[in-house]
């Protein structure tokens, strides 16, 4: 990889993996890897599925790309998947290629119809690598501090009186984005009473309410969609990551209400690769195999179970802060105590891959995460933790 320019922050381990198959990567000396971070948290059902490579097997031998100006059944049937699985009725979708690109055309069409300067968004989360949602800046964005809300003493709901809340100056906000969960890769999950409140906050305003589902999406948290797990319907959702399966396809779906008002309006958005028949083919397919391999409840029961398994191995271990997280997006946070905790875990994570595990790492969070793809055995969810806790113990 001595051509490909380094930029994502990440060291590259002296290792070629060529290739993939469920839940296992192999590399070029035959060694075998259990991967829990699903690629870039991409791969829900798994490396190289049969149905999948069948279906973009047989899509390619048709149309992969058209013009804008013509129609493909694939597109529509996919969109009207879509639609079905975030409950926006008779909306609309758009496909794109990453999840940046959807965040951020989400992004654009709030603030094409709200016409207010600000969007909020959570502190933390994670937006799109590019644009207005990649920078963030204050003459656009109000990133609400919720540091103080997963301690607060407020049960059942915030108080309005809160500093916080008062804080945000809602008469200049048209809108805002909401990521469920993941928060940059650390696990934070937004109280319940929070996001009811902003969503009040925000719906008074008449402002949308968009859900940026890339990571959180397509049965990860248990659910379809990390919104789903909150008290509100989201206007807007973004999704990317799994819905591809690998394959570079995003979505953005909308309510009929948000796509009417943006065609009135004289909208405008163009880019190559956009509704291609190859992507939308895929998404569908995606969305099928999932729910005839029951992969939503599984995600949910499966990742009860592995986050009971944290939790007993953060009672076990004095090194381990705390286990969260939510379905199959997990994550153990290890006490910081002495300078040299991020090498520590550093060393346990490059352990972990000698032993044939792949697990995500924030040196920053002393967080070591858990992204597998939906269909993770049991099996592999013991044997990586059974290696992590002698890593552990003998370090
Ligand atoms: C919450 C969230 N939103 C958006 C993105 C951007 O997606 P992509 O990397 O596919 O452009 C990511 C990427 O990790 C993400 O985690």
């Amino acid at each position: 990889m001595k051509h490909i320019l380094k930029c994502t922050g990440y060291d590259i381990y002296d290792t070629y993996i060529v290739s993939g198959q469920g839940c296992c990567l192999y590399d070029d000396r035959g060694g075998r890897y259990t991967d829990f971070e699903a690629g870039v948290w991409c791969t829900a059902l798994g490396h190289s599925h049969p149905q999948i490579n069948e279906t973009i097997v047989e899509q390619i031998g048709k149309i992969m790309h058209l013009g804008y100006r013509y129609k493909n059944a694939a597109v529509e049937e996919a969109a009207l998947k879509i639609l079905d699985i975030t409950t926006l009725g008779e909306g609309k979708c758009i496909f794109l290629c990453s999840g940046s690109e959807a965040v951020e055309f989400g992004v654009q069409i709030a603030r094409r119809l709200s016409g207010k300067p600000l969007l909020l968004s959570l502190q933390g989360s994670f937006l799109s690598s590019y644009g207005s949602s990649g920078k963030r800046s204050p003459e656009e964005w109000y990133l609400f501090d919720w540091s103080g809300c997963e301690t607060c003493t407020c049960a059942e709901q915030c108080d309005p009186a809160c500093p916080s809340l008062l804080a945000v100056p809602v008469d200049r906000i048209g809108g805002m984005v909401l990521e469920p969960g993941n928060t940059s890769g650390l696990v934070r999950l937004p109280p319940k009473r929070l996001i009811k409140m902003l969503e009040s906050m925000v719906r008074k305003q008449k402002g949308l309410i968009m859900a940026n589902e890339i990571t959180t999406g397509i049965g990860r948290t248990g659910k379809w969609f990390g919104f789903q797990h909150y008290d509100y319907q989201p206007d807007i959702v973004a999704m990317g990551k799994s819905i591809g399966n690998g394959c570079p396809v995003s979505a953005v779906a909308m309510t009929g209400e948000v796509a009417g008002g943006l065609e009135d309006s004289g909208f405008r958005y163009a880019q190559s690769h956009q509704n291609d028949a190859l992507g939308c083919t895929v998404a569908a397919k995606v969305i099928d195999v999932i729910k005839t391999e029951g992969l939503i409840e599984r995600s949910g029961e499966v990742g009860e179970i592995f986050k009971n398994q944290l939790e007993q191995l953060a009672y076990r271990l004095p090194q381990i802060k705390q286990a969260r997280g939510r379905g199959l997006m997990l994550a153990l946070e290890f006490n910081a105590g002495e300078d040299g905790t991020a090498n520590r875990l550093a060393a346990m994570h490059r352990k972990l891959f000698e032993s044939g595990f792949l697990v995500g790492f924030s040196p920053a969070a002393n967080l070591l995460r858990f992204y597998p793809a939906l269909i993770i055995t049991q099996a592999e969810i013991e044997g990586m933790l059974n290696r992590l806790e002698h890593i552990i113990l003998t370090e």
